[in-house]
């Protein structure tokens, strides 16, 4: 079980798990994420003078959005799979490259908007992540930034936490991800955003169903395998959990999809 962030780094703080991700990223995640990336680049003042920011752009729901409004986008990720997938798209108002979002490679005030889609809150030092998007956003500029609205995050991840906690609550750990948990609340998440040298935070919350396809339940199982919560499981509580998470699908499913809402929080605000 994991007792603490330093115990074992998680897969999310390693760039090689994403690299693995980019093709089941891309299928599966980024249809849902872009639901909250449109919500959140159309918050944002751009247009085709405009120079924006993608921080942690995965395969690129935000950083396609920003540039279908003829802004220039820099896309950034620590992943060189998620990179090298945005450069595929070809975009000649797509620049991606390979950063840590944590301390950016780029100079001062050098964007009109900075946008993060669920990127941020999962660095290890998301303030740093926080504040570098402040310091290359010009002032005047404006940021978008989401998170979920619960500390066990979306989508699969939320339900299987929700009846990990039902029926093991001593299994549950603190929640590894600091970001994540810090942030989901609307109030520290506007302290956070201001903390970091924005102003102005309007936090608005958006709701959309996550639609798992369930038609093959050997694919359902196989996306627990890199949730902390389901690695501090032993066997048998595993197979009780998995027996629950295949009931609630059966009770709720619509065909073949099986449908997870999830919450995020969009703080939109100012660089003064
Ligand atoms: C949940 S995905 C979100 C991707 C995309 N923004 C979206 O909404 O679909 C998180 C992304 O953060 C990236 N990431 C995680 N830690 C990072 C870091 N320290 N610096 C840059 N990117 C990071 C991962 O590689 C991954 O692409």
């Amino acid at each position: 079980m994991l007792s603490s962030e330093q115990a074992k780094p998680l897969p999310y703080n390693d760039p090689a798990h994403w690299d693995k991700m980019v093709t089941a990223y891309e299928a599966q995640s980024q249809p849902f994420t872009t639901l909250f990336a449109d919500a959140a680049v159309a918050t944002l003042p751009i247009g085709p003078s405009s120079k924006v920011l993608d921080v942690a752009t995965g395969t690129g729901a935000a950083a396609l959005a920003a540039a279908r409004t003829g802004a220039a986008v820099t896309a950034i990720d620590f992943s060189a799979g998620m990179v090298a997938r945005v450069r595929a798209h070809g975009l000649p108002n797509i620049e991606a490259r390979q950063m840590d979002g944590q301390a950016l490679d780029l100079p001062d005030a050098a964007f009109d908007a900075a946008v993060s889609v669920f990127g941020v809150m999962l660095f290890p030092d998301w303030r740093a992540g926080l504040r570098e998007m402040a310091r290359v956003t010009r002032s005047g500029g404006s940021a978008a930034i989401a998170v979920w609205k619960s500390a066990d995050g979306a989508a699969v991840h939320l339900l299987l936490s929700q009846i990990i906690r039902r029926l093991y609550p001593d299994n549950i750990t603190p929640m590894p991800c600091t970001g994540l948990a810090e942030l989901a609340d609307p109030g520290r998440f506007a302290a956070a955003v201001i903390a970091a040298g924005f102003s102005e935070p309007v936090v608005a919350e958006i709701t959309h169903d996550f639609k798992l396809n369930v038609a093959n339940p050997g694919d359902v199982d196989k996306l627990f395998e890199f949730m902390p919560h389901w690695s501090g499981l032993d066997a048998d509580k595993s197979a009780a959990v998995a027996r629950t998470f295949r009931a609630e699908i059966d009770s709720r499913r619509v065909g073949d999809i099986f449908a997870i809402p999830s919450t995020a929080l969009i703080a939109t605000a100012l660089r003064p």
